[in-house]
């Protein structure tokens, strides 16, 4: 069984959802070891308490990155987490947290990065004219938004959209995604090529045919 440890600071729509997932046994061999919010209010850490997982609550709040983040490592490591999730976490993390859990740490995005990374990318992308919009999951490296991509779904931003019926969807869509991209990298059925995720099965197999 691998461990996740969900890094949250708000609404924990997506944490539920990854919870859900489990429970109905579409992401199977993982479990949830630790949810830890850096916000004292967030909805997704009462939700979890609620739900009878373990919670921590590590406040960033006029804190240095790298001292709270050396706190966030040592919980994680406590509860021994074998893939970190950030889900709806506010915060950028220091290089020391994501040499701590190298290619061990995913994001989501509400965009199609590599565009409209940072805050309010659903608005950004409806603002732009985008006509297709979604959703990223992809491993975190130092840089924002800008990992190796584990998979994305896209949606048509429709004409009755507005930016908020825009992100409704888009969040609809992370719901199915992060799950999904969660069970393929526990699954190990991948490698890592510079920055493309390759799966496994699209990798090209050696012939067999005999080389005269
Ligand atoms: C999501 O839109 C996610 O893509 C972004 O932050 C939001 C978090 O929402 N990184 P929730 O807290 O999971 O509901």
């Amino acid at each position: 069984m691998k461990r996740l440890g969900i890094l949250l600071s708000g609404r924990g729509s997506n944490f539920l959802a990854i919870a859900d997932a489990i429970h109905a046994g579409r992401l199977t061999g993982a479990e949830i070891a630790i949810v830890i919010s850096n916000q004292a209010d967030s909805y997704g850490r009462k939700r979890a308490a609620a739900l009878e997982f373990p919670t921590a609550l590590i406040e960033s709040k006029g804190r240095k990155r790298v001292e709270h983040d050396a706190e966030i490592i040592a919980c994680l490591n406590e509860h021994e987490v074998d893939l970190v999730i950030l889900a709806g976490y506010m915060r950028l993390l220091s290089p020391e947290f994501i040499a701590a859990f190298p290619n061990c740490i995913l994001n989501i995005h509400p965009s199609l990065l590599p565009a409209f990374p940072g805050l309010d990318a659903q608005t950004q992308a409806f603002e732009y004219g985008a006509k297709v919009a979604g959703c990223t999951v992809h491993f975190v490296d130092e840089q924002l938004d800008h990992g190796a991509i584990v998979l994305q779904r896209a949606i048509p931003v429709l004409e009755s959209d507005d930016a908020h019926s825009l992100a409704d969807r888009i969040l609809a869509e992370e719901h199915i995604a992060y799950p999904e991209a969660i069970g393929r990298v526990l699954s190990g059925q991948y490698a890592l090529q510079g920055r493309r995720y390759v799966r496994k099965s699209d990798l090209a197999e050696p012939s067999h045919i005999p080389v005269k």
